[in-house]
C-alpha cells in the first residue's frame, strides 16, 4: 500500500502543518555551550521516609487530590520568572517578544482545594538531582513542559557552568556543578513513526509502527526520572495507520486500526520497557496527561466563529471540558496504568488547563512563513490554540510534577 493512497482531511492537513511550522526550528538561539570546570559540592542529605517511592522528601500533600482546584490571580508571586530572563524558550513560546500586550495569563497560580503547592525551589530540586539524568519524552507539548523546567532551574546556576546542545532528537540541558542533566526527547508517538525527525516531520499520512521502542528507547536508558507524554499527534479523527514490523523503508502491512486501540498497544509498550528498564526502588516515571485545545470558542458560550485568540481570561465553569480532549483516551491511560501495577505517577494537567484559554500562544508566536494578506486580516484563523506561552501554564505542570517527584 502507498502512504499517498491514504485519505485525508482538512483538519489533519491543519495539524500536520502546524506542527510543521512550529518544529522547523527547535532551539534556534546560539549555541550555549562553554567550558567549564567543574566544582564539588557536599551532598546534601534529606530524610528519605517513603523507601517505596524514591526522592520523595516530605509528604506534605499526601492524599491531597493536587490536581482538582482552582486558578486564583496572584501577582505577587506569579511568574516564577520573566520571558526574557530565561535564554531558552524557543520563538514559538515568547508571546511578549512577539508583540503579546497583556500579561495576566503569568499570573495565575494553581490552588488545589484541600492543600497547597509546595513552592518550587529550585536549590532543592538541583540537590535532588545531584549526579541525576531527568528526561522529558515526547512532543512538542511536552517540550514546553521541558523548557519550563529549565528556565525554573536555570537562574541558580552560573553561566560558565551551563550548555544546552540539541543533537538529533535529544536536546540536553547540563548543569555541570551539580553533574546533572535535564533532557527532552523527541518521540511524539514514544513509539516509532513516520514523524521521528525532530527537525522535519511533516508527513501527510502518519503510521505508528507499534512494536518497535527500542530505536528511540534505548536512548532513555541511565535515566533517573522520566517524563512522558503523547496525545496530540493521535487527534487526527480518523483510524491510525498501524503497521507490525519494524523499521524498513517498505510499507507492507499497514493496517488502519481505531485510535484508542493503537493507543493502547503503544501504553502497553511503554509500560512493557519501564518495567525492564526502569528500577522502581531507584528511579521515578510519570506520564503528563492530554493538553487541551481552545479552537472554537462557542464550546465556553463565545463567539461564534471565535476561538482561543483575543482570549485574556481563564474559563471559570468547574465543569468546562472541551471538544479536543478525548475521555476515552484518557480511560485508555488510567486502564493500562491500573492494569500494570507498574508505579508510574499520572500528572493529570487536563482539566486544570481546560480552563485556561487565555494561556495559549494564539498568534504571539515566531511565524515561520510569511502571512498572507487573508490571515492578517482574520487573526483567528492562524491563532495556534494548542500551545502555550512560557512563562504560563507549563509552569504549573512542573510544580505539579515537583510536589507528585518530592512531597506527595
Ligand atoms: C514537612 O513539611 C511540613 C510543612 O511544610 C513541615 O511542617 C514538616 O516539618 C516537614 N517534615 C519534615 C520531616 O521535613
Ligand atoms: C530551598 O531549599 C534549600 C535546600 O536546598 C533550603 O536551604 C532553602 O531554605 C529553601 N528555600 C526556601 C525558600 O524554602
Ligand atoms: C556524574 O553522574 C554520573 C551518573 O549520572 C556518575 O556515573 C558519575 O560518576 C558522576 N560524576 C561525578 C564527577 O560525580
Ligand atoms: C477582543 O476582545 C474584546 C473584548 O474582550 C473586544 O472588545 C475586542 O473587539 C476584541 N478584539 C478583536 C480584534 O476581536
Ligand atoms: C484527571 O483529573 C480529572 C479532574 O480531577 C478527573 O476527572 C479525571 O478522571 C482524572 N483522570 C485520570 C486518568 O485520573
Amino acid at each position: 500500500m502507498k502512504l499517498s493512497s491514504l485519505s485525508s482531511s482538512s483538519f489533519f492537513s491543519y495539524i500536520i502543518a502546524l506542527f510543521f511550522i512550529i518544529s522547523l526550528c527547535v532551539f534556534c538561539g546560539k549555541d550555549l555551550v562553554l567550558d567549564i570546570v567543574p566544582l564539588q559540592y557536599d551532598q546534601m542529605n534529606f530524610k528519605n521516609d517513603n523507601p517505596v517511592l524514591p526522592f520523595i522528601i516530605n509528604h506534605t500533600t499526601k492524599g491531597c487530590d493536587i490536581f482538582a482546584g482552582k486558578w486564583v490571580y496572584d501577582d505577587t508571586t506569579m511568574p516564577h520568572y520573566e520571558e526574557k530572563e530565561c535564554p531558552y524558550i524557543q520563538p514559538q513560546l515568547t508571546c511578549q517578544k512577539q508583540g503579546r500586550l497583556d500579561t495576566a495569563y503569568q499570573h495565575w497560580r494553581w490552588q488545589p482545594h484541600d492543600c497547597s503547592l509546595p513552592r518550587l525551589n529550585a536549590s532543592l530540586m538541583m540537590e535532588m538531582i545531584r549526579g541525576k539524568r531527568m528526561l522529558y519524552v515526547g512532543d512538542s507539548l511536552n517540550r514546553g513542559q521541558y523548557t519550563s523546567m529549565i528556565c525554573l532551574l536555570h537562574r541558580l546556576i552560573p553561566e560558565n557552568a551551563k550548555s544546552l546542545k540539541t543533537i538529533g532528537s535529544l536536546t540536553v540541558f547540563r548543569a555541570l556543578e551539580y553533574n546533572a542533566t535535564i533532557e527532552f526527547y523527541w518521540a511524539p508517538f514514544l513509539v516509532e513513526s513516520n514523524s521521528d525527525n525532530a527537525i522535519v516531520h511533516r508527513v501527510k499520512d502518519r503510521f505508528v509502527r507499534i512494536d518497535s521502542i527500542e530505536r528511540h528507547a534505548k536512548h532513555w536508558k541511565g535515566a533517573d526520572i522520566i517524563v512522558f507524554n503523547t496525545y496530540v499527534w493521535w487527534m487526527t479523527g480518523r483510524p491510525m495507520n498501524t503497521i507490525r514490523q519494524p523499521f524498513t523503508e517498505d510499507l507492507k502491512d499497514v493496517k488502519m486500526m481505531k485510535t484508542e486501540e493503537v493507543y493502547r498497544l503503544t501504553m502497553k509498550v511503554m509500560l512493557n520497557w519501564v518495567k525492564k528498564n526502569m528500577d522502581p526502588l531507584k528511579t521515578r516515571v510519570f506520564f503528563t496527561s492530554m493538553s487541551p485545545a481552545h479552537e472554537s470558542s462557542k464550546e465556553w458560550g463565545g463567539d461564534l466563529d471565535g476561538n482561543c485568540y483575543n482570549q485574556t481570561e481563564p474559563i471559570n465553569n468547574p465543569n468546562y471540558w472541551g471538544k479536543f480532549s478525548n475521555k476515552m483516551m484518557m480511560q485508555v491511560v488510567k486502564e493500562e496504568f491500573q492494569r500494570s501495577a507498574i508505579p508510574i505517577t499520572l500528572i493529570n494537567i487536563t482539566q486544570l488547563s481546560e480552563y485556561r484559554k487565555d494561556a495559549h500562544t494564539s498568534i504571539y508566536k515566531k511565524q515561520w512563513n510569511p502571512l498572507t494578506l487573508e490571515q492578517i486580516a482574520n487573526p483567528t484563523s492562524y491563532a495556534d490554540c494548542i500551545h502555550w506561552c512560557l512563562p504560563g501554564l507549563q509552569d504549573t505542570w512542573n510544580e505539579l510534577l515537583y510536589t507528585k517527584l518530592f512531597f506527595s
